[in-house]
């Protein structure tokens, strides 16, 4: 579904990414485990199209996407989950949901109201906090509020960067489980998780970057009882 080939990207004159490698398949929760500075969010900022990539190639579904706008690579079915949620603060829980329609909702209100109302099924916690400001409600809420925004797009395949970070332990696996359901139900995902443990249990593939690099890739499975990736990844001693 997704072929990321020999990707490099900078920040002005400073080269972050160095070559990355990757591939989803339809059907797949991918992760991408990492340390902090390591090129994961740049990563996917790259695929999204965020990021004009200095070399290397973006694939998706067969097309090349590589250096397309935004809009163009939402349109074509991929959604982002960014880094720290980055929901409207001062708009209500709804009006959030309502934004990751906002490019169908001069064209087709009712397709974008009965599409945010299925986001309510998926996230029932949200239904009571609709006419919330979003800035108020709790972090797993406004997690909750930023996944259904990315949704509204219908995406194949989702992205998300670090969803759990600032998360509560049960609220994570809260999140997970909803992840691993979504998935279950034919949503691709692509996982950006410094959480190692848990990105390896719930994902079927991982690969690791480092400085820009892919330094292990393999079946999530088998990552974690590699050697390596426990002393590395996990903090284990073997
Ligand atoms: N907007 C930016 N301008 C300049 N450098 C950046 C910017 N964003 C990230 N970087 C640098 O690029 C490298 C990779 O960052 P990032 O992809 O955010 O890492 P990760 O998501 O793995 O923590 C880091 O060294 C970081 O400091
Ligand atoms: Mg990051």
């Amino acid at each position: 579904m997704l072929a990321v080939k020999q990707l490099a990207a900078a920040y002005g004159k400073i080269q972050v990414l160095h070559g990355i490698d990757l591939q989803v398949q339809e059907g797949e929760i991918v992760a991408i485990i990492g340390s902090n500075g390591a090129g994961k969010s740049t990563t996917l900022k790259s695929i999204l199209g965020e990021l004009k990539p200095t070399a290397g190639a973006v694939e998706f579904l067969g097309d090349a996407i590589t250096g397309c706008a935004v809009s163009g690579v939402i349109k074509k079915g991929i959604a982002i989950v960014p880094e720290g949620r980055q929901i409207f603060p001062h708009l209500t829980v709804w009006e959030n949901l309502l934004m990751g329609g906002y490019m169908n909702y001069f064209r087709n209100r009712k397709e974008v109201i009965e599409r945010a109302e299925e986001m309510l099924d998926l996230f029932p916690r949200l239904k009571e906090r609709l006419k919330v400001k979003a800035g108020t409600v709790s972090g797993g809420e406004q997690q909750m509020a930023a996944v259904g925004r990315a949704l509204m797009s219908r995406p194949k395949l989702l992205m998300l960067d670090e969803p759990t970070l600032g998360l509560a332990p049960n609220i994570v696996d809260n999140l997970f489980t909803i992840i691993a359901d979504l998935n279950q139900k034919g949503l691709t995902v692509l996982l950006v998780e410094q959480k190692a443990y848990r990105a390896l249990e719930v994902s079927h593939r991982t690969y690791a970057i480092e400085t820009g690099k892919v330094v292990v890739e393999g079946k999530s499975a088998d990552l974690l009882g590699d050697s390596y990736v426990k002393e590395v990844y996990l903090g284990q001693v073997s």
